[in-house]
């Protein structure tokens, strides 16, 4: 450490203490640009993002982070080419077969963040489903996948079932709204991280991040690495989170 209070690791100045947040979330991209930079199809580059998958979140079990979440296939996804489409419902079906034992041996709860929609095969939704009653009463880290998952679809659903229990306008509020998200008890993301030098939240839980602390890095989603994650890490120590308040800055307010 040297007198800033800062260490240096792999040429990436780490503040310390690290300000280590509770919630992290990424939005996963560029994989179809990994893979054209190597000459392979797009979904070459889906299946080569498996292991920043696993990367990402032993790392944040090592940080002691007790939520994750990752964006792996918006509501807009559906738009893109069919056998794309197709493999990447695969790919997450993979995902738990050959790794659902592995995050419920960390103590790792998976939940699914999304819709239901009949494109979704049945088999991968009842896979999902198993998975989450598997891992159901893990508590060192849950790992929320968003998946068939859009920041306005999931205010609208939570509008349709406020609706649906009869409240009435003057009853809504912010705290009601928050309250009947799916999974209530999942706290807002502190930092949302976006790979691929993309500078926008595609859709990505938008009444969650309204004071998230966004982070964007150009390292492309499969060679998401350790320095990739401690420099987010970092530069999230380094912010100052003011949640509309004046934080003392030395000067007097008139
Ligand atoms: C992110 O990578 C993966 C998903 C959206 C599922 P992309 O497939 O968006 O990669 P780029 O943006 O085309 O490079
Ligand atoms: C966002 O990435 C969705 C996921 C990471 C699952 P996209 O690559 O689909 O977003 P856009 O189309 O560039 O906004
Ligand atoms: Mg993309």
């Amino acid at each position: 450490m040297d007198q800033q209070g800062q260490s240096n690791i792999g040429g990436i100045t780490i503040p310390e203490p690290l300000n280590v947040p509770t919630h992290i979330a990424c939005i996963m991209d560029g994989n179809g640009r990994w893979a054209s930079s190597k000459g392979l199809n797009r979904i070459d580059g889906h299946a080569a993002g498996e292991k920043a998958i696993l990367d990402f979140t032993d790392l944040a079990l090592e940080h002691g982070i007790p939520w994750t979440t990752l964006f792996a296939f918006s509501t807009e996804n559906w738009c893109r080419p069919a056998p794309e489409v197709a493999f990447l419902m695969e790919f997450n079906r993979n995902i738990i077969v050959r790794h659902g034992r592995r995050f419920h041996n960390q103590g790792v709860r998976v939940r699914y963040l999304g819709c239901d929609d009949p494109r979704i095969p049945r088999t991968l939704w009842k896979q999902m489903r198993e998975l989450e009653e598997l891992t159901s009463n893990n508590r060192r880290m849950t790992l929320t996948i968003a998946f068939n998952h859009g920041g306005r679809s999931e205010i609208v659903e939570t509008m349709r079932s406020l609706v649906r229990a009869g409240f009435a306008a003057a009853d809504l509020s912010e705290e009601l709204i928050s309250k009947n998200l799916q999974y209530p008890d999942m706290p807002d993301p502190d930092i949302v991280i976006r790979t691929a030098s993309e500078y926008r939240l595609s859709n990505f839980a938008l009444w969650r991040c309204a004071y998230s602390e966004l982070i964007f890095l150009d390292v492309l989603w499969p060679d998401f690495s350790r320095a990739d994650f401690m420099a987010a890490l970092s530069e999230y120590s380094r912010r100052t989170r003011t949640f509309g308040k004046v934080i003392d800055s030395g000067s007097s307010i008139l």
